[in-house]
């Protein structure tokens, strides 16, 4: 496995086997690699002849008070995850090779990079979507792998590959979960003990929320209220940033139980902001 810190080097590689007729997959990751990437990346290597994986912490999904600085960085750990997951290259550039001097440009996946996680992180979405683009570019996989725990950056993504004509295949991969039910994540690494022991009541909240869907007896918005009654009942101290039903594509708040929809939740628990969401099929 090689480390690649420079984009002239892997927009090169990356040409050389495209050339060859081999197709890549792709992981995108800010590193702090769990069983979650491993997913992704066991994945991409099932799937793909070539195997690559992007390590980069992106200052610019992060808001001014936000974690940037003290968010996990575990490189050599995260390389021994990538080597045992069979990836043929970790992309690991600097922030100066991503965003050189003078750099201008993103991309703004207009009205739905404002919403849920969008409100309480007001610019998040423009630098996801900016470096996804940026990397998808460089890379130019066949197809790339997010986790749908980050259900929202997922959808967004999505939508910008469809209107700007990536020809990347943007494959969707399942929340991988601790076995109490709570959803991997680096941030996980922030919670205090008492903290980690409430954590997995959010998963269960939203397990309500989809048992009382399948009811059907309440309206979405009766369920959203109550899972998050359920979120301030069962994790005393919680502060919610939003509950909501929504379809499963465009994000907006269901007005049936009808389609694909998704139960989508963001918490904060002491200083860590949790987000989880389940799949409801009706
Ligand atoms: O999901 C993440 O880890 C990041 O948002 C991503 C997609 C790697 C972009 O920095």
């Amino acid at each position: 496995m090689k480390v690649v810190a420079r984009q002239a080097e892997m927009t090169e590689l990356a040409r050389r086997w495209r050339r060859a007729g081999e197709s890549i997959g792709f992981a995108p990751t800010m590193g702090a690699l769990h069983r979650g990437h491993a997913s992704l990346i066991e994945r991409a290597r099932r799937e793909n002849r070539r195997v690559v994986v992007s390590v980069f912490v992106n200052p610019t999904q992060f808001g001014p008070r936000e974690d940037y600085a003290r968010y996990p960085r575990a490189f050599s750990k995260d390389l021994r995850l990538c080597a045992a997951g069979g990836a043929d290259v970790v992309y690991h550039p600097t922030a100066e090779q991503i965003y050189p001097e003078g750099f201008l440009t993103s991309v703004e996946v207009e009205g739905l990079s404002d919403v849920l996680c969008g409100e309480s992180r007001p610019g998040h979405f423009r630098g996801v979507a900016t470096i996804v683009l940026k990397l998808l570019e460089t890379v130019r996989p066949a197809r790339a792998y997010f986790g749908e725990k980050d259900y929202h950056q997922l959808a967004i993504i999505r939508r910008m590959v469809q209107d700007l004509g990536c020809d990347a295949e943007i494959v969707g991969c399942p929340t991988v979960r601790e076995s109490d039910g709570l959803a991997l994540s680096s941030r996980n690494a922030y919670l205090a003990p008492l903290e980690r022991s409430a954590a997995p009541l959010l998963y269960a909240a939203l397990k309500l929320g989809k048992r009382l869907t399948q009811d059907g007896a309440l309206a979405p918005q009766a369920i959203s209220a109550r899972v998050r009654w359920q979120i301030l009942k069962s994790i005393p101290g919680a502060g919610i940033d939003y509950v909501s039903l929504v379809d499963a594509s465009t994000l907006k708040p269901a007005r049936a139980l009808r389609g694909p929809l998704r139960l989508l939740a963001a918490i904060r628990l002491g200083k860590t902001r949790l987000i989880d969401n389940i799949a409801l099929s009706l």
